[in-house]
This record gives C-alpha cells, structure tokens and sequence, in this order.
C-alpha cells in the first residue's frame, strides 16, 4: 500500500514533519514543527488528525521538547508542562494522553542518566510508538479482512485510513489490504460534515489506492442501507470505554443505530491504544465541543446561516456496546462480554510484545 508520510522527524531529528489534512485534497503541503504551541495549534485546527496519529505526533512532540529544552534547573517541571499542554489539545481521542503518558514513564525511568541519553532515549519512545501503530495497524487491516467477502457494500464514516494513523489505517485497512489482494468491494464514505474528512480525505486516499468508493452525504445513509447496497459498516474510533461503548466522529452513533434497524452488521476497528480500560462506559468520555464557526461558515464561499445563529458543534458521539458487531483490534476481533475480552487482548499482547523483545 503505497502511503503518503504524514508524520516524520526531519533528518536532523530535530523537527517534525506533519502533511497538513486541512490542504487535502487540492494540495500537498507540509509543515515544519518546532515549537509545542505549532504542534497544539496542528493538533487542534486538525491539520494532522485522527486518534493514533495525534498520539504519535504528541510523542514525537514530548521529545521535541525535551530536545529544545537547554536549561537545566526545573527540567522535570517543564516536561510536565508540556504533557499538560498538549494533552489539552484535544479532549476525547485517548490516544494523545495514552501516548504521552508512555513519554512521561519513559523520561521517569531514565531520570537519573545524563541529559542527552534521556533525549535520546525519549527519541526512541517515540519510534517505538510509531513503529507499533504501524504494526497494530498491519494486523488490524488483517483481522478486519476476516469479515468482508469480495463484492461487498462497505459503509465508513469520517476518515480512519492510513493518514489518521501510521500507516495502512484503521477501517480503510481491511478494504485497502482486500485492493491489493485483488477482493474488490463497494465503499460508500460519508462525506461527514461539518468538516469533511469523508470527502476530503477518505474519498481522496480510497480514489488514489484505485477502490470503489461513491461519496454520499451523511443523510443518505440510511437510504443506501435501505436499498441493499450496503453488507457492513467500518468506522475507527477516539475512545472506546471498558465496557465495549465507543466514541467516534459525530454522526457514527447514528449510523450504529441505522445499520441495526436495517440488519448490518457494525464493526470499529481500532488499535488497543484506543481502548481506555480507565473509562467505565461512554458516559465518562469527554465530548470536544468545537468552534460554532465550522457549522456555519468555514466550508462555504458564503456564511450559511444567519449571523449569531445557535450552534451546537458536538466533535463526537459515543456508540452503545449494544449496537457494536464486534470490535476489531490487532490482538483479533473482539465481542461481547468487551471488559472481559479486552482484559484478555491486553494479555495476549503483552505475550506476544514480550516474546518478540526476548
Ligand atoms: O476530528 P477527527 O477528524 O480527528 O476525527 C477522527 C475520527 O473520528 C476517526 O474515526 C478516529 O480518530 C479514528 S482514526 C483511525
């Protein structure tokens, strides 16, 4: 699967390299990250999105930082610093605090060494994360493989291809990974508004890979369902909840309960860095509310709506474990009871993390 680099450290090591999404589809453009407040203002305008990818481009920040940091009374108060500040970018994909949270334990535990081995080191974390998202991603696209037939009508939401993550993505991975293995099926994208990342991004990645992708807007969803066009919906996720609830681009919990009425199966996929075993069910997740703007002006020529009209811009929307099929990771697809079957996918990939490093 060929991938445009969304994310990456310059040769230097000593800055990062982000493709702005808000440029896609007209253009390629990326941008040079030096700074926390450029990497939370890319994280927040959504110029790099996506829940693993802003948890590794919040990694690769965290060293950044660490890099820059040239003062050496307070380090470790700074570092925390920054963790806060980023973190506070976004309030619902886990993966930006889970990843961050793996900077913070890596610096902790290395805070006795020389300032430049724990940069270097930190470095290192932060390749790692990358490198194993691109792994999770890899056996997702392969699990999620396990549940499509050639010629099926696949539904997806938002965007959770390969630039929302590392690499190959969440629910474009399977259908992307069935391209290439010649199994062609019918993906209809969401346009998802207010934003668009279904018509700008996952149009745009699944058109370049040469799949059959029809863009709908979002309120033709259920009529596609209705008239048999559609055997199973993808989507990614930002959080998913212990107990199996999960939250996604706002629209997705409707689409859940469409594709149970029409009888289609609803699958999320997703890496287990996205799964917070901290949050107890969907009620505990924190919805970001963004700018009222994005609804009434942003991607018009003209304002659409009158000025200082209501607005009620909710980012997400969190899925009942009810209406979930199952819930497709890298340690295998996952159904009810979801605590305890997390509980065991967590254990099979500590195994096998283990077996791989001796
Ligand atoms: O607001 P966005 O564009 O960051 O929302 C992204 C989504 O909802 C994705 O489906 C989710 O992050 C999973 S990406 C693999």
């Amino acid at each position: 699967m060929e991938k445009i680099e969304n994310i990456r450290l310059n040769e230097n090591g000593d800055a990062l390299i982000l493709l702005d999404q808000t440029r896609l589809p007209g253009e390629i453009r990326y941008l040079v990250i030096e700074s926390r407040e450029q990497l939370f203002e890319a994280i927040t305008k959504l110029r790099v999105r996506g829940a693993p990818a802003i948890g590794i481009a919040a990694a690769y920040g965290y060293y950044l930082c660490a890099l820059r940091d040239k003062d050496q009374e307070d380090f470790f108060r700074r570092m925390d610093d920054a963790e806060r500040y980023l973190a506070s970018a976004r309030p619902t994909a886990v993966n930006l605090t889970w990843a961050l949270a793996r900077m913070r334990a890596a610096l902790k535990r290395n805070a006795l060494k020389p300032r430049d081995e724990i940069v270097a080191l930190l470095k290192e974390e932060a390749t790692a994360i990358h490198r194993e998202d691109i792994e999770a991603n890899k056996r997702i696209s392969e699990y999620g493989m396990s549940v499509l037939s050639p010629g099926m009508g696949v539904l997806t939401h938002c965007n959770a291809g390969p630039l929302a993550t590392s690499r190959y993505g969440t629910a474009l991975g399977p259908i992307l990974l069935a391209h290439e293995q010649g199994v062609e099926l019918h993906v209809f994208a969401d346009e998802t508004r207010p934003l668009l990342q279904g018509a700008r991004l996952t149009a745009f990645e699944l058109k370049n890979a040469g799949v059959d992708v029809t863009l709908i807007c979002d309120n033709m969803a259920g009529e596609v369902m209705k008239e048999g066009k559609v055997q199973a919906v993808f989507v990614g996720c930002d959080r998913a909840a212990r107990n199996g609830d999960a939250a996604n681009k706002i629209g997705t919990s409707s689409l859940a309960v469409l594709a149970k009425y029409y009888g289609v199966p609803f699958y999320m996929l997703m890496p287990l860095s996205t799964v917070d075993m901290n949050t107890a069910s969907g009620r505990d997740i924190k919805i970001e509310q963004r700018d009222p703007e994005e609804v009434t002006a942003l991607i018009f020529r003209e304002r659409m709506a009158p000025d200082g009209v209501k607005v009620y811009n909710p980012a997400f929307d969190v899925v009942e474990h009810e209406l979930i099929t199952a819930i497709i990771t890298e340690e295998g697809v996952i159904t009810e009871p979801f605590e305890e079957n997390f509980t065991k996918a967590f254990e099979r990939k500590k195994e096998r993390t283990e077996k791989t490093d001796a």
